[in-house]
């Protein structure tokens, strides 16, 4: 039971928060009216649902070529308004690639305030299934479906405070631009230090723009860093470890830092700002769908290499063989069989099927209860099968 004095500490951190008393005092002046608005729950569901409805029907009206291998597709919506999204999340994108039904997530670059389109921007990566699709086949006037605007990968101004730093690599700048355009339109004594660190001197996405930004907004400072430069390159080069980080940052303690990449980058960055003794709390990590190589991943069965082959059998359905280095959820979507997604990256639980025979290597990413794990549930999105399995979905 909490002590006075834990009470005392809540209420001064309730109090701190700006609106609290009047939200109190107003609770108070309803419970003396009697009414607490239970008789229009169903039309504040009804209008949260129309807000944020579960699909979206999409045409793509404009392709820009960013960079030789990164295009933004540019989506508006073909039935109602676009719902209002918070600057760092994702939509879904429902595909069909010659008769496989699949989905990826896509961070939205463009700003909140732009209601009219959503902006997703797309890099080549190798081996490319459905980047290879959007890049190459993907023309003016298709249509998609997706899900809302999902994802808790934002900046929160209740915690997040206004010493922000972003370190982006590759496509990871995507959800940055977004949020550096949405903290350019709010009041605030910001200060946000984009890091943006990519292989080579063409594979800049939005140069321009993040140039245009930073000549312009006093707030931002931008640290282009490039990995393998050209002999004649003059700026920022190498990779983002913990001494070039503090070179170029500063005292690094109370900041607030946002990574998004590739999976290697995540795990390299987060690793060098544990070891500047930043608190996990001060990190916020968008993954980028399941970890590359499982083969090496702790866990991974003696023996098994990552061509050898499994049975999946999905109870009452059906059975397909599957690689043990393929994400569950692909492998089944490849066999006409699939199941709810969104983030495909372990965190959403949207995609959970119950293992009911053999068992699945699930990598750290797969963000599991206790019960799940206890139950036999699964994240398909970034589970291996490691044997054959039966499976409910
Ligand atoms: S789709 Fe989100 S956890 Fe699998």
């Amino acid at each position: 039971m909490p002590n006075s004095a834990e009470n005392a500490t809540k209420s001064n951190v309730l109090h701190a928060v700006n609106g609290y008393q009047d939200v109190i005092d107003s609770k108070q002046i309803l419970e003396k009216s009697g009414t607490d608005f239970t008789e229009n729950k169903w039309a504040v569901a009804n209008t949260i649902a129309k807000l944020h409805p579960k699909r979206l029907q999409l045409k793509v009206v404009e392709i820009i070529q960013d960079t030789p291998t990164t295009k933004t597709l540019r989506f508006e919506s073909t039935s109602q308004s676009l719902p209002p999204f918070q600057a760092g999340q994702y939509i879904n994108l429902f595909v069909n690639i010659k008769g496989v039904e699949t989905a990826r997530p896509y961070a939205i670059s463009s700003a909140p305030q732009t209601r009219g389109h959503y902006d997703l921007t797309v890099k080549r990566v190798e081996p490319g299934y459905v980047t290879h699709y959007l890049l190459d086949d993907v023309k003016v006037g298709d249509t998609f479906t997706s899900t809302s605007p999902m994802g808790s990968f934002y900046y929160n101004p209740l915690f997040h405070g206004t010493d922000l730093v972003f370190l982006a690599g590759g496509s990871g700048i995507a959800p940055a631009l977004s949020i550096i355009k949405d903290i350019a339109a709010r009041d605030g004594d910001f200060k946000f230090h984009l890091v943006y660190a990519s292989s080579y001197e063409d594979d800049v996405i939005f140069d321009d723009q993040i140039k245009e930004l930073d000549e312009r907004f006093d707030f931002l400072t931008v640290s282009k860093v490039i990995s393998r430069p050209t002999e004649n390159y003059k700026g920022l080069t190498g990779h983002l470890n913990a001494k070039f980080l503090t070179q170029l940052l500063g005292p690094m303690k109370d900041k607030m830092y946002y990574i998004c990449g590739p999976t290697s980058f995540h795990n390299f960055c987060e690793d060098q700002l544990a070891s500047l003794n930043v608190k996990s709390r001060r990190v916020r990590i968008e993954c980028n769908g399941p970890p590359k190589n499982p083969e090496n991943l702790q866990g991974w069965p003696a023996g098994l290499i990552a061509t050898d082959e499994v049975t999946v059998t999905i109870k009452g359905k059906g059975s397909f063989k599957a690689r043990v280095d393929e994400p569950l959820l692909n492998s089944m979507e490849r066999n006409g069989y699939t199941t709810e997604n969104a983030c495909r990256s372990g965190e959403c639980s949207l995609c959970r099927v119950k293992v009911t025979k053999g068992s699945v290597l699930n990598p750290p990413e797969a963000h599991l209860r206790e019960t799940d794990e206890r139950y036999g549930w699964t994240h398909s999105c970034v589970a291996f099968p490691v044997e054959d399995i039966e499976i409910i979905v």
